[in-house]
């Protein structure tokens, strides 16, 4: 299988709109120091043709041009079969209302996120009433395979893992599974991918899941804890906002480091994370231990 990055910054995008922290000032003015990247996504496919969206950001349009084109065979032709959501936050989901000129759009998520997004958002109400929504329910650590809109097997499966985390700031009730990460499997080549976009926390349960995987995509939100408090733009800790930062001793870069099988990659990196700077510190430490610093458009085959 085939998964791209198609947004690697955490909500508001790099740089942010209203945003003049030294990262995004940076991304705006030399861009060739800290290159923009658009709100938190992949696409994973086995065909490299029909894809499947990991997550909707609010920046769903253009990343969906970025994906390789699919043969449309109508006018009007929906270049993605169908999409999984690992939490209802706004940078995740805002996109499944864009998407509502498909006639059809096809849901994998947990019946704690849908009852969010009916709910508390109503994103799912809405889209509703352009087009026919079909949910299909994950559960916690059982495997669904993603099928293609005319009923085919993708040879996909996804597996949703919860983790360390409390639920959007917006939502009346947090039922378990309301965050989750996602191990995500090939049954023709057995390639497996651990997509954990948001965690506030590594845990040895979901360490021990990771290690079995070929590649791991993790929570980059933050470098420290108090990296918002520092600039002055918010009273919250990252462990506050339910993100486990990059740095520290018990940070998730020691601990992905340990992890010898799979390849490493942060994603959902927050604009004013210093790994955002090509030539800063913060980035040599984190490509010396090993892991990458996700970037829009990567691409893995597993
Ligand atoms: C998060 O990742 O913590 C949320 O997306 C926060 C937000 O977008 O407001
Ligand atoms: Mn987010
Ligand atoms: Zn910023």
């Amino acid at each position: 299988m085939q998964i791209v990055l198609l947004g690697t910054a955490a909500g508001g995008g790099f740089p942010q709109w209203n945003c003049w922290c030294p990262t995004c000032a940076a991304a705006r003015s030399q861009p060739h120091r800290a290159i923009p990247r658009s709100q938190s996504s992949a696409a994973v496919s086995s065909d490299g043709k029909r894809w499947f969206l990991l997550n909707a950001s609010p920046d769903v349009r253009s990343q969906l041009l970025c994906l390789p084109a699919n043969g449309a065979t109508g006018v009007r032709h929906a270049p993605v079969e169908g999409v999984v959501i690992t939490d209802a936050e706004l940078d995740h989901t805002l996109g499944i209302v864009l998407l509502r000129e498909a006639r059809a759009l096809e849901l994998y998520l947990t019946s704690s996120v849908q009852s969010i997004l009916e709910r508390d958002s109503r994103l799912l109400p809405v889209t509703r009433s352009f087009a026919e929504i079909t949910v299909h329910p994950l559960l916690l650590g059982q495997r669904t395979l993603l099928r293609y809109r005319d009923g085919g097997a993708s040879g996909i499966w996804v597996e949703p893992l919860a983790v360390p985390a409390g639920p959007p700031r917006f939502a009346s009730g947090a039922g378990t599974g309301h965050t989750v990460g996602l191990m995500i499997g090939d049954e023709r080549t057995g390639g497996l991918c651990a997509f954990v976009p948001g965690s506030g926390g590594l845990d040895p349960s979901l360490l021990g899941r990771m290690e079995q995987a070929d590649l791991v995509l993790f929570d980059g939100t933050f470098w420290s804890e108090n990296e918002l408090i520092d600039l002055g733009i918010s009273d919250r800790s990252a462990r506050q906002m339910d993100h486990l930062p990059v740095s520290g001793p018990e940070g998730s870069l020691p601990q992905l480091t340990r992890l010898s099988r799979p390849q490493k990659v942060y994603t959902h990196i927050n604009n004013t994370n210093p790994i955002l700077l090509e030539d800063s510190p913060e980035r040599l430490s984190v490509e010396r231990a090993g892991v990458s610093v996700g970037l829009d458009g990567m691409s893995f085959t597993l």
